[in-house]
């Protein structure tokens, strides 16, 4: 079974992105790790980026049938986009939201998320890590719907 993990605006950029916040992991190396350690744990993983808002609903409703669980880092259309968290709602699947940085130790806009609500829960500020540590989560959750 395979697990989408999806990815917003300006996430392409890392590594480059503004270190200080973001580390030096680029997207490329967090994809890998994310595939690595969904072999160990038995599953697969699709990985897909985009900067479009409409693109990521897209993507969502596709994973529909498709993929078990999401794991996302919508970039700043976490604290912007209702249409996100409708998409998220709406297909019922079981989602980890996940952020580089500490969002609820930055600016005060980021501090909201429209992806909390409809998600299981959310993993932010521990680096590249986040994306591996909901990934466990999501098995765990996943695992015990199974038994
Ligand atoms: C981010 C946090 C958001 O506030 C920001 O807009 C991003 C990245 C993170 O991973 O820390 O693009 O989602």
């Amino acid at each position: 079974s395979d697990i989408l993990v999806l990815n917003g605006p300006n996430l392409n950029l890392l590594g480059t992105r503004q270190p200080e916040v973001y580390g030096s992991t680029t997207l490329a190396m967090i994809e890998d790790a994310c595939r690595d350690r969904a072999q160990t744990l038995r599953y697969t993983v699709t990985c897909v980026q985009s900067n479009h808002e409409g693109e990521l609903i897209d993507a969502i409703h596709a994973a529909r049938g498709r993929h078990v669980g999401i794991i996302i880092n919508a970039g700043a259309y976490t604290h912007s986009s209702i249409a996100l968290m409708d998409a998220i709602a709406s297909v019922e699947i079981p989602t980890v939201e996940v952020h580089l940085s500490n969002i609820h130790a930055r600016e005060e806009f980021r501090h909201r998320s429209y992806i909390a609500p409809v998600s299981l829960g959310q993993i932010c500020g521990f680096g590249a890590t986040g994306y591996l540590l909901a990934m466990e989560a999501l098995a765990v959750h996943l695992s015990k719907g199974a038994a």
